[in-house]
């Protein structure tokens, strides 16, 4: 551990992850959904941005001014390099929370977003944050943050202080994290075949246990292995950002929203007898074990009378950005396997098969002769987008605007994408945020690039990339055969120009 780490795991990368509830134009559906109203966000500001996979795809996807901080140089290295290469307006720093948030030249901010900060860094370090939200936030402005919540972690939390307990007291520092990480976990696997009470009165920690081993070290380290890990109750959480003036606006997780989706009907009743919204929440956490919020809070919450709530619905545009045929009505959910009406999802998936932009107002025209109503159309659209069938689209003026940074991006990430396969995504002016394509995809969009328009002319060139690598692709734990690896290519990239171009041509990630 070094000395600006405060703690925090500094020795080993984060994932390159991408979360679109950092991309602020998703808040749009969500505050309409709940009946509020919502900034339009010209200035952002990322908190701990990791690789900065998401800071570069909302600031390049996006006409918005991001500026961002991540202490750790070699990720901050890494996001710069991605700033640099979209020309977008991102400013990105590798500063502690205190020192960027002491920077006297940052604008005042529309949206502020953390993802995966707040349960791993010091009581200090989350005073700073507030304190920077008190200042920073806009009146109207939007906070996004994610946290540990108790009721999830409960049975959990003591295993996870023994494993770092372990770590610190049993592990040398000179193995390095993944050695001791494994020497950690195998202890506690020791630990439990002796059958202690512990795990008789908590059985689920077992399987926990086993799944932590199948996970990504990098990911285990930093939702482990850090000095601080705080799993907090949602009363704790609005009784801190009460103190920047902020109030609770509504989940980020769509699915949330939809009560039917994970509680009973006798748990929905129980709720609803609770006036208090913040206690609501709280024992609403316990209802569905909750142990990863994500939330929106708003300085200055506004009620959107229904008329202007239902005029901005209707003025919507959404795409559809899963194969019109993958776009399954039965789905799963926190109670079990939920089927989607047909006579409602079908049309409406219907009039977005072609993956272009509709407005929910011309959904609704579309969908008249079948007999569905405004109500039945926007809860399908907002179910839909819970599920990532279907995002909200930005206006023409900003999809212009961030149509060169994206290309800059795109072309920067498909490079990459010649020697490794960190960043599964490419920036999507049409939705001002990242959308996943995996390596093989970027691989044949760069073949597209470079003026190869059939998919049997993208599987050699993508070949040809691999073999010159002496990469092989894998088959039940082997590599291929030469013959193998070009069938298989070739499945993917049939697969690629009849499902997968569409959608990017609707996102406007390829031509
Ligand atoms: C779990 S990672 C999440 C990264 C990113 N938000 C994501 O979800 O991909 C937490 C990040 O916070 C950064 N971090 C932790 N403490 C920090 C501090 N005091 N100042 C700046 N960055 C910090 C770490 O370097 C790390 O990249």
């Amino acid at each position: 551990m070094s000395d600006w780490s405060s703690g925090y795991v500094s020795n080993i990368g984060y994932t390159y992850g991408l979360y679109t509830e950092l991309n602020p134009l998703r808040v749009k559906l969500a505050f309409l959904n709940a009946g509020l109203a919502f900034p339009e966000v010209g200035t952002a500001c990322e908190l701990g941005f990791g690789q900065g996979v998401s800071i570069n795809m909302h600031a390049a996807a996006s006409v918005t001014e991001w500026h961002g901080t991540d202490f750790n140089p070699s990720q901050a290295a890494f996001a710069q390099e991605l700033a640099t290469a979209s020309d977008a307006h991102a400013q990105l720093h590798d500063q502690s929370f205190a020192e960027f948030c002491a920077r006297p030249n940052l604008p005042d901010f529309d949206f502020i977003g953390l993802h995966g900060i707040w349960s791993w860094i010091s009581e200090a370090n989350r005073a700073v944050i507030v304190d920077f939200v008190r200042r920073k936030l806009k009146p109207g402005g939007v906070l996004y943050i994610s946290y540990n919540t108790q009721p999830g972690w409960a049975a959990m939390a003591p295993v996870r202080d023994l494993l770092t307990e372990h770590s610190h007291v049993m592990g040398s520092l000179g193995k390095g994290i993944v050695p001791r990480i494994d020497e950690s976990i195998a202890f506690v696997e020791k630990l439990f075949a002796t059958q202690p009470g512990f795990l008789q009165q908590n059985p689920g920690v077992a399987e926990r246990i086993t799944r932590l081993k199948g996970m990504n070290r990098n990911y285990v380290a930093h939702e482990y292995f850090n000095r601080d890990w705080v799993p907090m109750p949602f009363a704790a959480m609005a009784e801190q950002l009460e103190e920047a003036k902020l109030s609770f606006a509504c989940s980020a997780h769509y699915l949330d929203h939809m009560d039917m989706l994970s509680l009973t009907g006798e748990q929905q009743a129980f709720l609803k007898d609770i006036p208090d919204p913040v206690f609501r929440e709280t024992v609403r956490d316990f209802m569905v074990n909750q142990q990863f919020r994500r939330d929106y809070w708003v300085r200055g919450p506004r009620r959107l009378s229904e008329p202007a709530r239902m005029g901005l619905l209707r003025g919507q545009q959404v795409l559809l950005t899963v194969p019109r045929k993958d776009a399954a009505l039965k789905v799963a959910g926190p109670l079990g396997e939920v089927e989607l009406q047909q006579n409602v999802y079908g049309p409406v998936l219907d009039v977005l098969a072609a993956h272009q932009p509709r407005s929910i107002a011309e959904i609704e025209a579309a969908c008249a002769p079948q007999g569905l109503n405004i109500a039945q159309i926007t809860q399908a659209v907002f179910i839909l987008a819970g599920y990532g069938y279907v995002q909200a689209v930005q206006d023409e003026v900003a999809i212009a605007g961030a149509r060169p940074q994206t290309e800059r991006l795109n072309r920067h990430l498909c490079m990459l994408a010649v020697t490794g396969t960190d960043v599964n995504f490419l920036a999507a002016p049409v939705t001002g945020g990242g959308f996943t394509v995996d390596r093989f995809g970027q691989l044949f969009l760069l073949a597209r690039q470079h003026g190869h328009s059939q998919p049997g002319d993208w599987v050699t060139y993508a070949n040809e990339i691999l073999l010159s690598q002496n990469q092989r692709l894998q088959k039940d734990g082997a590599p291929m055969t030469a013959d193998e690896q070009a069938a298989e290519l070739r499945r993917l990239a049939d697969k690629f120009a009849e499902y997968t171009l569409p959608i990017l041509q609707g996102l406007g990630i390829a031509a």
